[in-house]
């Protein structure tokens, strides 16, 4: 059988493929709409069970309780994909760091890396080890969702990662890992070195197990100039992109960037290989449309703020975005960054109904 047919075959196992098509920048009926942190404390649902699980990590390292929360958005909203509730810090908690989590405080590593000795001892998990929970609950989402919608696997990009890694915790001035970068920048290469290589692993090992598209977050990487940027993030984020597995079952697996703060940079990360670019929302879809033409698809980006005014509010400034990329082929609405644990939830209804309808209505004025 010919590779396309093939394809085509793998694609309509799917009940709603809408989501990859776009992210391959084809043509869609409407505009998918996913949301980073659709699985979160704004669904009283998810409340509950975290608090059957014990805490947020426990939740993350049960495969049936994180297959349960991943499905909870979609019982209540038509979202067009799944992700995988997990967290981006379950990488460095492999490499011996020791996440936890303390109470309103975000989270914390008991063994942040602070010594020459630590950096060069740093090692690559193996994921069907220290991580098979996250691939265990990669199977059991994939056969819960039963092809309904596809799955997203995701990870931290190094750069974010060794953020984590170095600070210890979430910081406000990135004093500790920028001392590292411009002080001893072969040591915080070895660090993004090792972690990138966990990256890719982590990934495809996701892929094998059922993820369907793979997106790494870069929330850290607008913290720095451009080009530090260039430098310790996109180059890492690039050598991520090429060793991804391309294709599973027939079916391309598209990969999305998202480097929050990163729209000064959208042309260079636009070229590194990747299917899609994550915007947040600083940027006018529609102008980082025209600067990266056909090359990738655009995935966001209405500001998470605006779930929180009424909702003729919310409709319009969905449609704003909608209008700003225009009707053309490869837009994946979503916010441009994740959902705030405030958000009423009903508010997310008005925007999920909102993309359908008027990127429908969209579509037929054509
Ligand atoms: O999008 C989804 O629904 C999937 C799940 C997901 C979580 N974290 C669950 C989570 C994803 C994709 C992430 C990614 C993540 N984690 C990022 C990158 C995205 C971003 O926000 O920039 C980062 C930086 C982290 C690290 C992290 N995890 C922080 C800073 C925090 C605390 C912030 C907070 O909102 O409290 C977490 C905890 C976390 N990860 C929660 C959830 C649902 C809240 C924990 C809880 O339930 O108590």
């Amino acid at each position: 059988m010919p590779e396309s047919q093939k394809q085509g075959l793998a694609v309509s196992r799917l009940k709603n493929d809408t989501f990859l098509r776009a992210l391959l920048r084809q043509p869609t009926d409407y505009t998918p709409v996913w949301l980073m942190r659709q699985a979160g404390r704004y669904l009283p649902e998810y409340c509950e069970t975290r608090k059957r699980a014990g805490s947020f990590l426990q939740l993350c390292k049960s495969p049936a309780l994180a297959c349960e929360v991943t499905l909870q958005p979609l019982a209540r909203y038509e979202l067009d994909a799944a992700i995988l509730f997990s967290d981006i810090l379950t990488v460095p908690d492999a490499m011996g760091l020791g996440l936890y989590f303390a109470e309103g405080e975000g989270p914390r590593f008991e063994r942040p890396l602070k010594d020459e000795w630590e950096i060069r001892n740093l090692t690559a998990p193996d994921p069907h080890a220290e991580l098979q929970y996250v691939m265990d609950a990669v199977a059991e989402i994939r056969r819960a969702l039963d092809g309904s919608v596809p799955l997203i696997g995701f990870s931290g990009s190094p750069w974010t990662l060794a953020c984590y890694m170095v600070e210890g915790g979430s910081s406000d001035d990135y004093r500790k890992v920028k001392t590292l970068a411009y002080s001893r920048p072969e040591l915080m290469h070895h660090i993004l070195e090792v972690t990138a290589q966990a990256v890719v692993k982590y990934l495809n090992a996701q892929i094998e197990a059922g993820a369907q598209a793979v997106m790494v977050f870069d929330s850290w990487g607008g913290v720095l100039s451009e080009a530090a940027y260039r430098e310790f993030s996109l180059r890492y984020l690039e050598q991520v992109v090429a060793g991804l597995i391309r294709e599973r079952d027939g079916q391309r697996v598209p990969s999305i960037v998202f480097t929050k703060g990163g729209g000064l940079w959208l042309e260079s990360i636009a070229a590194i290989g990747c299917d899609a670019v994550g915007l947040d929302w600083t940027m006018d879809i529609g102008r980082a449309r025209r600067l990266v033409g056909d090359q990738v698809a655009l995935q966001g980006n209405l500001d998470p703020n605006v779930l929180f005014a009424p909702p003729e509010a919310v409709a319009r400034e969905t449609c704003r975005v909608l209008d700003a990329f225009g009707n053309h082929p490869g837009h994946v609405f979503n916010l441009g960054h994740g959902i705030s644990q405030f958000t009423p939830p009903e508010n997310v209804s008005v925007l999920v109904d909102t993309v359908h309808q008027y990127s429908r209505s969209l579509r037929t004025a054509r």
